[in-house]
């Protein structure tokens, strides 16, 4: 009886802070539902059991969440009549996955809460974080009150999410107009230290830019992705694709990087891209303070807050009436 209530008080605070984005706070849902939390993270620690790479999969989810109009719960959004959402979006068709899981944390949270208190875009970005520490990375804080798209958008998503075919300017171009910098582009990208790519996404590092690969990695890759066919094969974005450590530069400066975008932040040129690189490979404990500070920033863009939006009650579609 007191849940909603009291999740009502808190909405009431946050809107009255004024509904910028810049009101997130840590302790958000301590007084409407405490468990929450909890209860996300054991939904999250059992996928991950059942699946190690569920954990790149949801982190991965954070992210191109938050580069289409905020973190606002919109790549969870399915397909409607009238609305084709970023799920099948040129990135995320086929790609992005964790769709299920992100349900079964929204039922496990409603039932711990009694009520639909916790915003779809939140579990996002606390599943991104419990993912990253349940696979050996270091935690960080997610601040937490974003509200939940009531609509979504194929070409935003399009338009807005990189691609593995560009080039160091596009990519750092990509990164500014979400305000970030060449830094947290190459901190970021450190997130390929879990997880998987299809062949499709790298076969053409492997066949055409063999002057900047190692020849014994791609001998191993040319097996798994031949020059046409098997384009769902996979081959994973590190030596070490279910855990969170800073192998994934160390191997972008021995030419061990599967992505093409992966490649572009190590040129050997020595700019400032290669420098941060280095940087990273040779300081893992600033790797771990940046990480979170960049995932901060990440989970920051634009939300959602006050009384914009909704709180959706099924991450899948937009609340009814
Ligand atoms: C810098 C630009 C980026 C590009 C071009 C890029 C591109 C890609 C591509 C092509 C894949 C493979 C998808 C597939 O084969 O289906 C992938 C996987 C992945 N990406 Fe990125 N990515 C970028 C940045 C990021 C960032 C910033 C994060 C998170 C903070 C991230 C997290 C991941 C994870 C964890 C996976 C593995 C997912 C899995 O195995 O399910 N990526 N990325
Ligand atoms: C998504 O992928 C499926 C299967 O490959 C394909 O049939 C469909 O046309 C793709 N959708 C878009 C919008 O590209
Ligand atoms: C390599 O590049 C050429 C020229 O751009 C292109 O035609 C070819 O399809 C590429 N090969 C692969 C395997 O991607």
């Amino acid at each position: 009886m007191a849940a909603p209530l009291l999740c009502f008080a808190v909405v009431a605070a946050a809107a009255f802070a004024g509904a910028s984005g810049q009101e997130l706070t840590a302790d958000y849902y301590d007084e409407a539902c405490p468990q929450a939390l909890s209860a996300i993270k054991l939904v999250v620690g059992a996928a991950i059991v059942k699946e190690p790479r569920m954990g790149a999969s949801l982190v991965r989810l954070h992210f191109h969440d938050c580069f289409v109009n905020g973190c606002d719960g919109s790549i969870l959004l399915d397909d409607t009549e009238g609305m084709v959402g970023e799920k099948t979006s040129k990135a995320n068709n086929m790609s992005v996955r964790g769709f299920g899981v992100i349900d079964a944390i929204k039922t496990a949270v409603n039932t711990a809460c009694l009520g639909n208190v916790v915003s779809c875009a939140d579990i996002l970005a606390v599943a991104a974080r419990d993912s990253i520490v349940a696979l050996g990375g270091s935690s960080y804080d997610v601040l937490l009150g974003r509200r939940d798209a009531t609509t979504a958008s194929i070409d935003d998503a399009d338009d807005t999410i990189p691609n593995p075919f560009m080039d160091l300017p596009e990519l750092l171009a990509n990164f500014q107009a979400q305000g970030l910098s060449l830094r947290d582009l190459v901190v970021l990208s450190g997130a390929h230290t879990l997880g998987y790519s299809r062949c499709v996404f790298y076969r053409d590092r492997l066949y055409n830019e063999t002057g900047s690969l190692d020849p014994t990695y791609a001998a191993a890759l040319d097996e798994r992705c031949p020059p046409a066919g098997d384009d769902e094969a996979l081959a994973s974005l590190d030596d070490t694709p279910t855990t969170v450590d800073t192998d994934y530069y160390q191997g972008i400066t021995q030419g061990r990087a599967l992505l093409h975008t992966d490649q572009q932040l190590y040129l050997g040129d020595g700019g400032d891209s290669d420098a941060l690189v280095q940087y990273y490979a040779e300081s893992p404990d600033k790797f771990w303070a940046d990480f979170g500070a960049a995932m901060l920033k990440l989970g920051g863009l634009s939300p959602l807050a006050g009384q914009d939006g909704e709180v959706r009650e099924d991450c899948r579609v937009v609340n009814q009436g």
